[in-house]
């Protein structure tokens, strides 16, 4: 076993660490390591950046790591009112004091009054399809109903249920991918079929608990198959979206690996696909050795070289090629190209057919948060998490109009799709992927715009774009009009930009921009780097926080973030199986962002071991917190003092939330409320 197979031995930390994997060698655009040039020209906050990045490559100078982000006055005054949990890895979750956190929904609970009870012994294709799906990630709030007293008392929570862990979901089955699949059955992947995609649940608010309404005419799932979807924008029916078995290259069934996403201000909800190759087979390549990424032959030209940047036609994670041919890349090639897009739903219409918008382009989508640009264009900021990949933004061409639902509905459908250049004078420059302009023609590659959005990633490279550590959610905050990208981390990383100052990035860091002319449109922005995660004081680590941060209150690999009505930002951790280096089991985080405490972070809830935290979503008052708690029990619990092995159904590191000697671990979310009402924190 080579260490890397040792190091992530199981399938949620495998499938972390390919997020990691470059797609493609040529980095040769990467700005270059430019610390030198930037440490000494930016302000004194900037130059401590500079000079505590050039430390981790160029050698460490003590004194200046000594020193926090800011100077604090002995008076400053947090926002964040609360006190701070402790940190720890063990096999439940907690929240800080004077805050109740319950659960809400489970994998496997009923999402329909017809649908079965939860048997996860005898779990059917039929059974998931009416209940809660598996893995959720993000989570969107969308208020049903105010009380006079202005407290929400009806919502609809859009969940997206991102993948399967199948070790710890079926009885007597082993990690599925090492085994090339040998366990598998057309049953049970079809199970996992259903437990993919996302839930639409109508919840309420009585004496203070939320609870799921499994009446409500709202409720809905989508899945990986069941579910009709349509293309628009300028890659709807490219030859490039077209299959034998739906050969317009205007439909499609299903959404795969929705990870982060969004809610629009008209009301609709945004599933981000995220690592959709995963779910790609070659019969070639699967039956032999693992870790084989050369593509398969016959895949050559422009499709061969969007395969490997795209890493089509390596090992499947899944085992549904076996099953389905669609998901055979030597019976439908052009099947990959249909995935990894932004996916629009009316949570209102639970009929209505999901929009899968070209216009976003086409990569691994982390999340598709929304806001509106001063004329009321809508904006979406997207990262593309994978090593050394890009920062994104869809301008619409149309303008939002309230009330104007269906006009509204069109707005993604066109508009301007940007890559982000990030300068080491601290500007960001917005570069349009538009065909036919600059580099984007024949002789790259690209004949048309459709061209250029199915192979945005190309584009992008094209167009000099700023190779990033892993962008995550990038979260605008409609307070401030200050936007906060995650970058997870990237520990393959070499050579350094200036905004992403480490080599070897373990830890992740946060950029803060600020559009010019407070435009979310505008062609530019200014940007900082706002935290750079890991234990602070460590030389080799590099970590930059506020001074007062404790020992609880810094963090490792930023992924979700979330803005609560007071404009506060909330950071949600996805360590993998990394909390072994860090003693802390993934959590959230509020994060000071502006003011002498700027850079200070306080631990507020954290997940039980094994388990990723998800989908930060509050209420529009401030009192309730959605979390999901994903992938309980799986990562990095070889690790986990005193049990030290890998999670099966039968024998998991834990039973969170049931603690059922029956029941495996269950992903689910939480409402989080402060005890006896009122703010969060
Ligand atoms: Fe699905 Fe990038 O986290
Ligand atoms: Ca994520
Ligand atoms: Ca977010
Ligand atoms: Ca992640």
């Amino acid at each position: 076993m080579s260490q890397e197979q040792d190091q992530y031995s199981n399938a949620a930390e495998e499938r972390e660490a390919a997020d990691d994997v470059p797609a493609h060698d040529n980095i040769a655009n990467n700005i270059g390591n430019v610390l030198e040039r930037r440490y000494g020209r930016r302000s004194v906050l900037t130059g401590l950046v500079g000079a505590a990045a050039a430390g981790s490559n160029l050698g460490w100078s003590k004194n200046l790591l000594a020193q926090s982000i800011t100077e604090q006055s002995p008076n400053a005054r947090p926002s964040f009112n609360f006190k701070e949990l402790k940190g720890g890895v063990d096999a439940t979750h907690h929240v800080a004091e004077g805050h109740e956190a319950k659960i809400l929904i489970r994998w496997g609970d009923p999402i329909f009054a017809d649908a079965p009870e939860f048997d996860p012994h005898n779990q059917t294709f039929l059974s998931q399809l009416k209940q809660f799906g598996y893995n959720n990630d993000y989570i969107g709030f969308l208020p049903l109903e105010n009380a006079a007293d202005g407290q929400v008392e009806r919502g609809l929570l859009c969940v997206n249920h991102e993948y399967t862990n199948e070790e710890v979901m079926f009885p007597n089955m082993p990690r599925q991918d090492k085994r090339n699949f040998a366990e598998m059955t057309p049953q049970l992947a079809g199970v996992e079929m259903v437990a993919h995609g996302g839930t639409i649940l109508e919840i309420e608010r009585r004496d203070g608990t939320w609870t799921p309404n499994i009446q409500s005419v709202y409720n809905r799932r989508i899945t990986a198959i069941t579910t009709g979807m349509s293309f628009d924008g300028p890659a709807a029916g490219h030859d490039r979206l077209k299959t034998s078995m739906e050969p317009s290259g205007h439909h499609v069934r299903g959404t795969l690996n929705n990870c982060a996403g969004g809610m629009t201000p008209w009301g609709t909800y945004l599933m981000a696909e995220e690592n959709f190759h995963f779910y790609f087979w070659t019969d070639e390549k699967n039956s032999k050795t693992l870790g084989d990424k050369t593509p398969p032959h016959g895949f050559g030209g422009k499709q061969g070289k969007s395969f490997k940047r795209y890493k089509l036609g390596t090992k499947a994670r899944m085992s549904w090629g076996l099953f389905d041919k669609r998901f055979n890349l030597d019976h439908e090639p052009n099947e990959p190209n249909r995935f990894g897009w932004v996916v629009e739903v009316d949570p209102m219409e639970p009929k209505s057919r999901p929009i899968k918008h070209t216009a976003l382009g086409r990569f691994c989508h982390e999340g598709a948060e929304c806001i509106l640009s001063k004329a009321g264009h809508a904006v979406i900021y997207m990262g593309d998490d994978t090593r050394f990949e890009y920062l994104y933004r869809f301008v619409s061409t149309g303008r939002y109009v309230p009330g104007d639902k269906p006009g509204n509905m069109k707005l993604l459908s066109q508009g301007t799709l940007s890559t982000a250049v990030f300068k080491e004078d601290g500007t960001l420059e917005w570069r349009a992927l538009e065909y036919g302009h600059g580099p984007l023609n024949e002789k790259n590659g690209f004949s048309s715009q459709g061209d250029v959005l199915i192979d945005a990633r190309l584009a992008a490279e094209a167009l000099g774009a700023t190779p990033m550590d892993r962008p995550e959610d990038v979260q605008p905050n409609p307070e401030t009009g200050k936007v906060y990208v995650m970058l997870t981390n990237n520990r393959k990383r070499l050579m350094t930009n200036a905004a992403n100052p480490r080599r070897a990035n373990f830890a992740g860091h946060i950029i803060e921009f600020t559009p010019d002319d407070g435009d979310h449109a505008a062609p530019t922005a200014r940007w900082d780097i706002l935290i750079q995660g890991g234990k602070p004081g460590l030389p080799l680590v590099g970590g930059k926080w506020h001074k007062d941060t404790s020992a609880d209150g810094w963090f490792a690999a930023p992924d979700n973030a979330a803005v609560d009505s007071s404009g506060r930002l909330w950071i949600a951790t996805d360590q993998g199986a990394g909390w072994r280096y860090t003693g802390k089991a993934d959590g959230l985080y509020a994060l000071e962002t502006s003011g002498p405490l700027r850079g200070l972070s306080k631990l507020f809830f954290r997940v039980p071991v094994g388990a990723e935290c998800c989908g930060p979503q509050f209420t529009p008052d401030g009192e309730t917190l959605f979390l999901a708690v994903q992938h309980p029990g799986t990562d990095g619990t070889k690790y986990y003092p005193g049990f030290n092995r890998v999670s099966t159904f039968s024998d998991p590191a834990t039973r969170w939330p049931d603690f059922d000697p029956h029941i495996p671990p269950r992903p689910s979310v939480l409402a989080i409320r402060r005890t006896g009402g009122g703010k969060i924190a």
